[in-house]
């Protein structure tokens, strides 16, 4: 999705703006553009294609400023091209903008007649000449007007050669934050883009507008109100966002695992009583309490977690469980009333339709408790309360540790539930505590597998068709592998419950067809391997990830990777770690980008 970077002080705004874009490259974008205020003029320099193609045109002809703003576009109206990136113009006045403004055929024909000239097929360009419209005095006196008159989502950054001084921000439905420093100031959509120049972050509100200058910051909300918001401080180290070593941030993430879910459990459970304690939800305990029903409501990678999260709460809570994909959700009509929990889960928090749906949830009374990895996000701030996945900045656009994060989180929340409903005794709670913080050593013996892993790629990286098989918890992970394995190695694939390949999939096996088995001891595992059977007597081709104490399982699949014997419910963590490897070593023997897949964002703002 698009990025936002402003910069006002005392140092080169572009060499600012370069950096943040290129810190936002994961968002996915098609073009890029700065725009800044010189000799009481706006210079724009814009390039179609990636970030190297501005910066080679930015050489040829540099601009220097202490005040910019930047941008890097992913289409939406209109084609990638020069003329559709931002910033967009209107004589003294520039902006770039993210989200999608509904009105703007109408705001675009009244400002036709009013003789303003369209150089560009984007929303965003409706709004420069909005704003150059309604010019009155003063550029804040001018946003505030022109707010007025726009209807969708946006979050705009606006500089005006008239006030060389300060950069106008606003923000409704579309991420914003502001960077606090000494003497000059930042703005971005995003944190990763400005870690690097600042620790103290505000994060704007639907509604609000900022008075950005180099010593001065003012804040209106909604109404017009000068309103004080507190200023956060992130905790994350710029290094974390940077590849440290690794050839690829997915690289990277899938080896932090261990790490990061250390940090999400951490001073969260007691294994004298096996108890959880999330002091976040302390406030609403007595709402907890009266809870009958759960929804679950994500899009993608996180709505896999949340197929996971309805198995171990209702196995560990006892209480039903819908699983909604959020695009879906928000345009029926679900039943929702106060005694339902619903829970949004977003690694990014800015995710449009888990957004929205939350925000249908709550309308209808529903408890909203998030599951989230950005500090301060919309989601977060829509939500009741919030359990934060402690994964760190997420780059590679295909989530990793974001995922695994998220399930220790739902594995929490479900023995909490418990707990407050008395569902698990003493002795189950201590053993799934016990299994939990035995995780990140557990995967640390899948990384080891890495090289292992590599090799079988090696096998099966020209196979054009795969399914992925898994039962009862390991069957989202099928759903999961299977995911990571499309959207980086462009390898078309499926993941399916094993038992429901009779009905259907069986058709298509073949020796073409490789099927990987999430084949892991359970009490269903023979199932599993009566299923192996039927693929093999197909000619299929059977990887199995299978656990070590179940060796015979060799004799029958054409390849195997073993993993530590776990109970069922945290065998979802290695099984997991197995599939990330198999999609990331297939993608980069094909000599893909698996960090910036095509056609694909990190964070998607738009629906
Ligand atoms: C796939 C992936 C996506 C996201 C989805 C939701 O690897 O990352 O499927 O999971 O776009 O994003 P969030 O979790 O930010 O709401």
């Amino acid at each position: 999705m698009c990025g936002i970077v402003g910069y006002i002080g005392e140092k080169n705004a572009v060499d600012i703006l370069i950096d943040g874009l290129t810190k936002l490259e994961y968002r996915g974008y098609d073009s890029a553009g700065v725009a800044v205020v010189v000799d009481n003029n706006i210079k724009t320099e814009r390039s179609a294609g990636k970030l190297i193609n501005l910066k080679n045109k930015l050489e040829q002809s540099p601009l220097i400023s202490n005040i910019g703003i930047g941008h890097t576009r992913w289409a939406t109206h209109g084609k990638p091209s020069d003329e559709n990136a931002h910033p967009h113009c209107s004589d003294h006045i520039a902006l770039v903008h993210n989200g999608i403004i509904e009105n703007y055929l109408e705001l675009r024909d009244e400002l036709i007649n009013k003789g303003y000239k369209f150089l560009s097929e984007t929303d965003t360009e409706a709004i420069a000449h909005l704003l150059h419209s309604l010019w009155e005095d003063n550029l804040e006196k001018t946003v505030r007007k022109a707010v007025q008159r726009l209807k969708g989502a946006y979050a705009l950054a606006i500089i005006s050669s008239r006030e060389e001084g300060k950069i106008l921000l606003a923000r409704k439905e579309a991420p914003l934050v502001i960077g606090v420093g000494k003497n000059e100031n930042f703005a971005a959509s995003d944190i990763p883009a400005i870690l690097h120049h600042t620790r103290e972050f505000i994060f704007l509100e639907d509604g609000d507008i900022a008075i950005m200058e180099k010593d001065r910051l003012e804040i209106y909300d909604l109404n017009f109100n000068k309103v004080s918001r507190s200023v956060k401080t992130i905790n994350w180290n710029p290094v974390m966002a940077e590849k440290a070593g690794y050839k690829h941030f997915m690289q990277k993430e899938i080896y932090e695992q261990p790490r990061a879910i250390t940090d999400t459990i951490r001073g969260k459970y007691s294994l004298e009583d096996g108890k959880i304690y999330l002091s976040e939800l302390e406030e609403m305990k007595g709402d907890l309490l009266s809870i009958e029903r759960i929804q679950i409501v994500a899009c993608g990678t996180s709505w896999h977690a949340g197929l996971v999260g309805k198995f171990l709460i209702e196995k560990f809570a006892k209480i039903p469980v819908e699983v909604d994909i959020a695009s879906e959700y928000r345009y029926r009509e679900p039943i929702v009333d106060e005694k339902l929990l619903f829970i949004p889960i977003s690694q990014s928090g800015e995710t449009a339709d888990t957004l929205a749906a939350l925000k249908l949830a709550k309308s209808k009374g529903a408890k909203i408790i998030s599951i989230c990895n950005v500090i301060g996000s919309s989601i977060t701030r829509e939500s009741h309360g919030t359990i934060y996945t402690h994964a760190g900045p997420e780059i590679g656009v295909a989530s990793t540790k974001a995922f695994t994060t998220q399930l220790a989180t739902l594995y929490m929340l479900a023995i909490y539930l418990s707990q407050l409903k008395d569902r698990l005794t003493k002795e189950e709670r201590i053993k799934y505590v016990k299994a939990l913080i035995k995780v990140p050593e557990e995967i640390s013996s899948v990384l080891d597998l890495d090289h292992d892993i590599e090799m079988l790629a090696k096998n099966f990286k020209n196979y054009k068709n795969f399914l992925y098989l898994g039962r009862n918890i390991n069957y989202p992970v099928a759903l999961e592998g299977a995911l990571k394995l499309k959207e980086i190695s462009y390898i078309h694939a499926e993941g399916y419950p094993a038992g429901e390949m009779k009905h259907g999939p069986i058709a298509l096996i073949d020796k073409n067809m490789p099927v990987l088995f999430l084949a892991i001891n359970s009490p269903i595992y023979e199932k599993t391997l009566s299923n192996i059977e039927e693929v093999k007597a197909r000619d299929g081709v059977v990887i199995a990830v299978a656990s070590k104490s179940n060796n015979g399982i060799s004799k029958k699949a054409d390849y195997t990777i073993f993993v530590n014997d776990t109970i069922e419910e945290t065998s979802i963590f290695l099984t997991t770690v197995v599939t990330q490897f198999f999609a990331y070593h297939c993608a980069t023997l094909l000599g893909l980008d698996v960090d910036q897949p095509r056609n694909l964002a990190k964070s998607v703002t738009v629906e």
